[in-house]
């Protein structure tokens, strides 16, 4: 048998700008979906999930389906799937295993695909298996990501720089223990009025509106400004200052809170309780409505956060 792994993911900042052909800055975690798996010669493709076992016969079929675009027929398989990424948390368990199943299938045909066009056929299947019109993110990270090098991924043409973080820089990722789905509709609805506002600004994505385009549009705002936060993250990591860092990470928060309306309550006081705990400064990180919360301090923060029993870490 053979195995092949792909992991989940936080997101440090850019959120809801992958679909609208701006930039994220998201980083692997050491949580991984793992598949192992071996050829089968009558072509049949046999898959069994130990997390979600009534739930992975849709994803098979979208990915032999999108792979199958990319120009080659997959061979069969027999493959076991198990994945340590919290489903529902934000940390990007689709996206890992997409990649991890799309990579397994690739293998058996003998395919080698580029990163960007094996993540653009696995987003492809996420969207046909789930519905939920995603980004490009996840599946840029499940592919590329390592632990503790977020990378800068510019979305429109899916060109990647990694950053590395300051070796002082503690980064937390919290579970405020809320679980969503992004089938229900609140992701989808969030896209929409992106493109509606693009289209209205007479722009092809909200990429190219300035903060003066979209000043009175909440939604619009959002994605503009949090393009303008991506950069201003990346420049501060660049230079060590983690405390600059933080900062971005609290704006960031509160523009998914006021203007984008992703937070929850609990999402919220996560946030503060771990700015209380030393944290430089904190956000809800994936797409929002659940799931987690990242923070970024200094060494001393681990610790601090270990010793609260309020605040459960991912990792
Ligand atoms: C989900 C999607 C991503 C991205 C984030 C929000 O994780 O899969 O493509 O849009 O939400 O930033």
């Amino acid at each position: 048998m053979a195995f092949v792994q792909a992991p989940g993911r936080v997101n440090l900042i850019g959120e809801h700008t992958d679909y609208n052909g701006g930039w994220v800055l998201p980083m692997a975690l050491d949580l991984d979906c793992l598949v192992g798996f071996r050829r089968r010669e009558d072509g049949a493709v046999r898959v069994t999930s130990l997390d979600a076992p009534g739930e992975i016969a849709p994803w098979v079929d979208a990915l032999v389906t999108e792979l199958a675009a990319e120009g080659r027929a997959p061979a069969g398989l027999d493959a076991v799937v198990a994945s340590t990424v919290p489903m529902g948390a934000g940390l990007a368990s689709s996206g890992a295993l997409s990649i991890a199943l799309g990579l397994a299938l690739c293998r058996v045909a003998g395919v080698e695909l580029e990163p960007a066009v094996l993540a653009e056929a696995c987003r492809r299947a996420e969207e046909r298996a789930t519905g939920v019109p995603c980004g490009i993110m996840d599946q840029v990270v499940g592919v590329l990501g390592a632990p503790r090098e977020p990378l800068l991924v510019d979305c429109r043409d899916v060109t990647v720089e990694r950053v590395s973080l300051p070796a002082h820089a503690v980064v937390v990722v919290a579970d405020s223990g809320v679980r969503r789905s992004l089938s229900d509709g609140r992701y989808a609805e969030r896209r929409e009025a992106c493109e509606a506002a693009a289209a209205r600004l007479g722009v092809g994505t909200l990429r190219d509106a300035s903060a003066a385009d979209v000043a009175d549009d909440p939604v619009a705002r959002h994605v503009v400004s949090e393009n303008e936060r991506v950069h201003r993250m990346v420049a501060a990591l660049r230079s060590g200052d983690v405390e600059a860092a933080g900062a971005v990470l609290t704006e960031g928060h509160r523009s998914l809170r006021d203007d984008f309306a992703v937070s929850t309550p609990e999402l919220d006081a996560l946030a503060e309780r771990l700015c209380s705990l030393g944290a430089y400064g904190a956000r809800l990180t994936g797409a929002g409505f659940g799931g987690c919360v990242v923070a970024l301090g200094g060494p001393e923060l681990s610790e601090r956060v270990s010793d609260d029993p309020s605040v459960v870490s991912v990792q």
